[in-house]
């Protein structure tokens, strides 16, 4: 990709949304520090990603993409790593054993520190207080104290996503992930649910199938003891972002490596701002969140800007609009790109544009409606020739109740028993099985 008049540092002179007010000489020192720390992800790795995309927009592979809302920093530790590891291995295998096809695991972890916020400020009890912004620009806590802008969380943020992706590739790599464990990620909350006494029945054929390779020889494959898993974040704080864009060395490229693919949020996207700018010049696969306000001529504008050289795998197109909103916005989306000729993954974020406040106050979404927006998005793209490609979601491996509905029957009520979410209301770990479970069937059909 060539990139003209465009250097790391080039978004500065566009117009920038949703940045924190951050004290000057503090954020300046913290940068410089980040910048001069080891990338987080190699360019290698990242290209390997960009591959396994484009054989996801060829129809070849599934994108699977999902993690928390916001991570945080306080829930760093190796058990919620694990579990929701655990729970995007459980969706893969189910999948894959459905699509006959592999399926490409990208987590919203080791990064996902930043959120957009709708509004600047909120009030809690009566106190007007500047919003949370996630974890590496303030503290969730209701003080003014901590909502204000911390350069030092910058740091914090890169140390915490150094922690979170070093667990997670001794996990991949040093045989947790290994095909023989199918049963024992079935663990703890799922091991009596529905859910999990379905995938046990799946994890034995898989059980039987491995003895059935092994007695035939094939004992050593490498790909039935390691993954491949990758992250993924908003790349939101433009600040953070650039000081982990690294030039790669082997190929004179430049590489976001704070994580493996970076995505625009819907927020940020306007055309001639500087989140688009700073994504036009970075070589990782990147995310464009697609809700209702973008109009067609400006979607192949940004893909003119994004991906100036239709090279597939670049560009993953994350539609996000809600389960009574998709038909009216996708297909007309779909035909375009489709007719212009633009290589893009397709791929469903059933989550954002399905939030609403339950009667009891609480942020939530109805597992209906995600299930109905994701069943939508492949009809629609079915309907039009086109590749249904991947899916989004805000998911946790842990037993949270958050979002409404599924076989638990979660409802209003049952929403404040374990709501933890700092941002938006997450699948638990019985939810998403049943979800990845629906859209076997859609991938098998
Ligand atoms: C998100 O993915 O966390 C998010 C904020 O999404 P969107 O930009 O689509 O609203
Ligand atoms: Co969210």
């Amino acid at each position: 990709m060539t990139t003209t008049n465009w250097s790391p540092d080039s978004w500065k002179n566009f117009p920038i949304n949703q940045q924190p007010d951050w004290p000057k000489d503090p954020l300046d020192q913290t940068i410089s520090k980040i910048s001069q720390l080891p990338p987080l992800v190699f360019a290698g790795e990242i290209r390997t990603l960009r591959e396994n995309l484009a054989a996801c927009e060829r129809g070849e592979r599934f994108l699977l993409q999902g993690g928390d809302c916001a991570e945080d920093f306080s829930r760093c530790n190796a058990v919620p790593i694990r579990e929701t590891l655990k729970v995007i291995l459980q969706m893969a295998i189910v999948m894959t054993y459905a699509a006959n096809k592999p399926v490409v695991k990208v987590g919203r972890i080791a990064g996902q520190y930043a959120k957009p916020r709708s509004k600047p400020f909120e009030t809690i009890d009566g106190v007007e207080l500047p919003s949370y912004r996630g974890d590496s620009v303030n503290g969730p806590e209701p003080t003014l104290d901590a909502r204000q802008p911390n350069p030092d969380r910058l740091l914090q943020a890169y140390f915490h996503s150094t922690a979170t992706l070093n667990l997670l590739r001794a996990y991949v790599h040093g045989g947790y992930a290994d095909l023989h464990k199918v049963h024992v990620w079935n663990k703890e909350f799922l091991a009596n649910s529905p859910q999990g006494r379905k995938y046990e029945k799946l994890a034995s054929k898989i059980d039987d199938a491995l003895s059935f390779m092994e007695a035939c020889g094939l004992r050593q494959l490498p790909q039935l003891k390691e993954v491949e898993f990758f992250t993924s974040h908003e790349a939101l704080i433009l600040e953070y972002e650039k000081a982990l864009t690294r030039k790669d060395s082997l190929t004179d490229k430049w590489y976001d490596c704070s994580a493996h693919m970076v995505w625009i949020g819907d927020r940020t996207r306007q055309p001639d701002g500087a989140h688009v700018e700073f994504f036009r010049g970075i070589n990782n696969p990147v995310g464009l969140k697609v809700g209702p306000s973008m109009a067609e001529d400006e979607l192949i504008k940004m893909i003119d800007v994004l991906n100036p050289n239709n090279e597939s795998g670049r560009l993953t197109l994350i539609s996000r609009f809600g389960h009574d909103k998709v038909r009216k916005h996708l297909p007309k989306l779909v035909k375009r790109v489709k007719k212009e000729g633009r290589n893009v993954l397709w791929s469903c974020d059933p989550m954002h544009g399905n939030t609403f406040t339950a009667s009891t106050g609480y942020k939530t979404r109805d597992f209906e409606h995600i299930a109905n927006e994701i069943k939508e998005f492949f009809h629609i793209h079915r309907e039009n020739d086109s590749i249904p490609g991947g899916i989004h979601f805000e998911l946790t491996g842990a037993d949270v109740t958050e979002v409404k509905g599924g076989a638990q029957k979660i409802d209003d009520h049952h929403l404040q028993e374990r709501y933890l979410t700092n941002c938006d209301p997450r699948m638990n770990c019985q939810q998403s099985l049943e979800m990845a479970f629906q859209i076997s069937d859609l991938l098998r059909s």
